[in-house]
C-alpha cells in the first residue's frame, strides 16, 4: 500500500512530475532552478515537497549564489555548525565531500548514521537542499526513511504508549557515539532540547516520529536504558518498507523535508580513490509543538 496521499498529482506549471517510490520521493523534470519562481511555480513547488517529502530536480547546475536564492524562496536560510560553515564568501552553502584539505579524497565520508538535520536545535531544520557537483563512478547514495509511513504502521496500542513519549536530542551526548567530544563553542551553539517522540507534520497535520542520530535518550530514564528504547524504535522507523535510496545523476538536485524524514549517506564507493562533492542549503524551521530546552544534569552522562 502507498505511504503517500491518495488525491490528484499535484503539477507543477512547466514541470513533469513523476513518483519514484511508494513510500517517498518524485522526480521534477523541466524547471531551470537557476531562475527565480513566479508565486505559482514556487507554491506548486512546495505544495510537491510536502506531497512527496523528497522532490529530485534533474539536470541542474547551480553555482553558491544560485543555489542560496533556490533556498530562499521557502525560507530563512540556516546556519551550519561551526565545522561545517562553507567558505568565508557563502558560509551557508556548506561543502559536503570525502575531501581533505589538499582537495584529494581521505576516505572518509561523513553523515553516514541515520539523521534529521539539526533535531538538536530549538528550530530543527526543515528542509535540507543538496546538489550533485562532483559524483564518484558509481554508489555514494543518499539513503531515507519516511517517518509518517513508520508511524502509521505501528499497531494502536503502541501508537497510545508512545503518545507523551519525549525525545533528548542532544548534539553534546549524541556525540558519544562517534566518539568526537564537542569542543566548548559547539556546546554553546548546540543546546540540548527536548521534543515529543510523536511529532505532527505543520503543513499536512498527518504525524511522525521524530527521531535520528541527534536522539540521545528517551526523557525520564537513565542514558543507557534511554538509548536503548531510542535504538529499538529508530530499528523500526528504518526498516526497508519505509526507505527510498537515492542514486544519484549528474545535475540532480535534491530537497528534503526534515521534519518527517531521516536520511544517511551510504559509504558504497571508493571513498579514498574517487571524490564525492555536494553543496548543501538547510532550511530553518519551527519550534515542534512542545518542545523545552533540556539543561543535561551533572553526572548524566555516565547514567
Ligand atoms: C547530509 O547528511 O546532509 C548529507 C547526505 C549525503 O552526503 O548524502
Amino acid at each position: 500500500m502507498s505511504a503517500l496521499p491518495q488525491e490528484a498529482s499535484s503539477a507543477i506549471p512547466g514541470a513533469t512530475l513523476r513518483p519514484l517510490s511508494d513510500v517517498m520521493g518524485a522526480e521534477v523534470t523541466g524547471l531551470d532552478l537557476t531562475r527565480p519562481f513566479d508565486v505559482a511555480t514556487r507554491d506548486a513547488v512546495y505544495a510537491a515537497f510536502v506531497r512527496y517529502h523528497l522532490l529530485v530536480f534533474r539536470d541542474q547546475k547551480l553555482d553558491k549564489p544560485q543555489q542560496i536564492a533556490f533556498t530562499e524562496q521557502f525560507g530563512t536560510l540556516e546556519e551550519h555548525t561551526a565545522r561545517n560553515r562553507g567558505d568565508a564568501d557563502y558560509p551557508l552553502v556548506h561543502e559536503v565531500s570525502n575531501l581533505g584539505e589538499d582537495g584529494r579524497p581521505t576516505g572518509v565520508v561523513n553523515s553516514t548514521l541515520w539523521h534529521t538535520d539539526k533535531s538538536f536545535r530549538p528550530k530543527p531544520s526543515m528542509a535540507t537542499i543538496l546538489h550533485a557537483i562532483i559524483l564518484p563512478p558509481d554508489g555514494g547514495d543518499t539513503v531515507f526513511a519516511n517517518m509518517i509511513a513508520a508511524y502509521e504502521a505501528l499497531p494502536d496500542d503502541r501508537k497510545n504508549a508512545l503518545a507523551e513519549a519525549r525525545v533528548i536530542h542532544s548534539w553534546e551526548l549524541s556525540r558519544e557515539n562517534v566518539d568526537r567530544p564537542l569542543t566548548e563553542q559547539e556546546k554553546r551553539e548546540s543546546p540540548s532540547m527536548n521534543h515529543m517522540l510523536v511529532r505532527t507534520h505543520p503543513d499536512s497535520a498527518r504525524q511522525c516520529m521524530f527521531l535520528g542520530m541527534h536522539a540521545s535518550h528517551l526523557d525520564g530514564l537513565p542514558l543507557r536504558e534511554g538509548r536503548a528504547r531510542i535504538e529499538d524504535l529508530e530499528a523500526h522507523a528504518t526498516d526497508a518498507r519505509f526507505q527510498y535510496r537515492h542514486t544519484w545523476s549528474p545535475g540532480d538536485l535534491l530537497m528534503w523535508d526534515n521534519r518527517c524524514l531521516l536520511h544517511h549517506a551510504d559509504p558504497n564507493f571508493d571513498a579514498a580513490r574517487h571524490p564525492r562533492l555536494m553543496h548543501r542549503t538547510c532550511l530553518r524551521g519551527a519550534t515542534p509543538d512542545g518542545s523545552v530546552p533540556f539543561d543535561i544534569p551533572e553526572g548524566f552522562a555516565d547514567s
